[in-house]
């Protein structure tokens, strides 16, 4: 009996892509996990130095190093190649070089006959999944960038934080741009099925000073934070990315915000940024309209129109 294997292929083995390897191993995830950088030995010695590690995982999981011919049979491929935005960068200010690169793996990945789900990680991310979505050909479906997913988990983690519960049980998302434009709609916040409203009004006292924008505020700048103290940041995005790879393999079908091209939802078009969608198998399967206030759509739609300002230069 031939059983389907399912395998990861990873361009870039910087600390993005190894790090979403190494949680993919460590999860389980794949049967397989392919690394390709242009810098060849690089991706070998991170090949290595996971392989190391097997005996004590889970499950046997095959780690190989490559180029882009072995990515035609991967089920998804991750592009987490390009420049990490430096101190006083904005992610889009990295969009020329980061571009540059991601033309030159699309080409041959598709030669090799991939038709799969492209995963883009690389920022400006939203933009990066618009390109690469033009230049591969492939459905809409199948090219998802991680969006705000990333944003919303640590806006999530910020709220459960406050109100003192695992922030799995808050339900929050942050929308649009994965970049300072982003916004998010208050009115869908919950706590354990109750909106974030009615947590502020019937505990009253407990949350004196609680700062709506603060928080957006500090969603947004958790990044900055990061790469202040470190220089760039990767476990948070490499675990975002192997949790949307899950539900992919796995056809979880739970929503999760992604970047993907709006055709006509939240009165939006030809544009790539983060929604709430259904992932699974088949990649994007369906786009979660949210019902938004008069206030929250300006501020969703000003975020579009910062990404599409960009659009025109891809
Ligand atoms: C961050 C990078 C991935 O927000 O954009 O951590």
């Amino acid at each position: 009996m031939k059983q389907h294997i399912s395998k990861v292929a990873i361009i870039g083995a910087g600390l993005v892509g190894s790090s979403t390897a190494f949680s993919l191993l460590t999860q389980g995830l794949c049967d397989e996990i392919l690394l390709v950088d242009r810098d060849a030995e690089r991706a070998h010695g991170e090949m290595m130095d996971l392989r190391d590690g097997i005996d004590y995982l889970g499950r046997n999981i095959r780690v190989t190093a490559g180029g882009y011919a072995g990515c035609g049979d991967a089920d998804i491929v991750v592009i987490t190649a390009g420049p990490p935005p430096r101190e006083g960068q904005t992610r889009l200010d990295t969009l020329g070089l980061s571009k540059e690169i991601v033309r030159s793996i699309v080409g041959p990945v598709m030669d090799a006959g991939f038709s799969g789900i492209f995963l883009i990680v690389s920022n400006p991310v939203d933009l990066i999944a618009q390109d690469v979505w033009k230049l591969s050909g492939l459905p809409k479906s199948q090219v998802i960038g991680t969006g705000t997913a990333l944003d919303s988990a640590r806006l999530k983690a910020l709220l459960g934080g406050l109100v003192g519960v695992d922030p799995r049980s808050v339900h929050a998302f942050a929308l649009g741009e994965h970049g300072d434009s982003q916004m998010v709609p208050w009115s869908r916040v919950t706590v354990g099925g109750k909106t974030f409203a009615e947590v502020l009004r019937d505990n009253p006292g407990r949350f004196e000073g609680v700062d709506l924008d603060r928080l957006v505020h500090d969603t947004v700048q958790a990044g900055w934070e990061i790469l202040k103290r470190k220089g760039t940041t990767y476990y948070g995005i490499a675990t975002t990315a192997a949790g949307i790879i899950k539900c992919i393999l796995h056809d979880e079908n739970r929503i999760i915000p992604v970047s993907t091209l709006l055709e006509g939802e939240y009165g939006e078009s030809g544009v790539f940024c983060g929604v709430p969608a259904v992932i699974g198998h088949g990649g994007v399967q369906e786009i979660v309209r949210l019902p938004l206030t008069g206030a929250e759509e300006e501020k969703f739609h000003a975020s579009c129109e910062v990404l599409r300002g960009f659009v025109k230069n891809l």
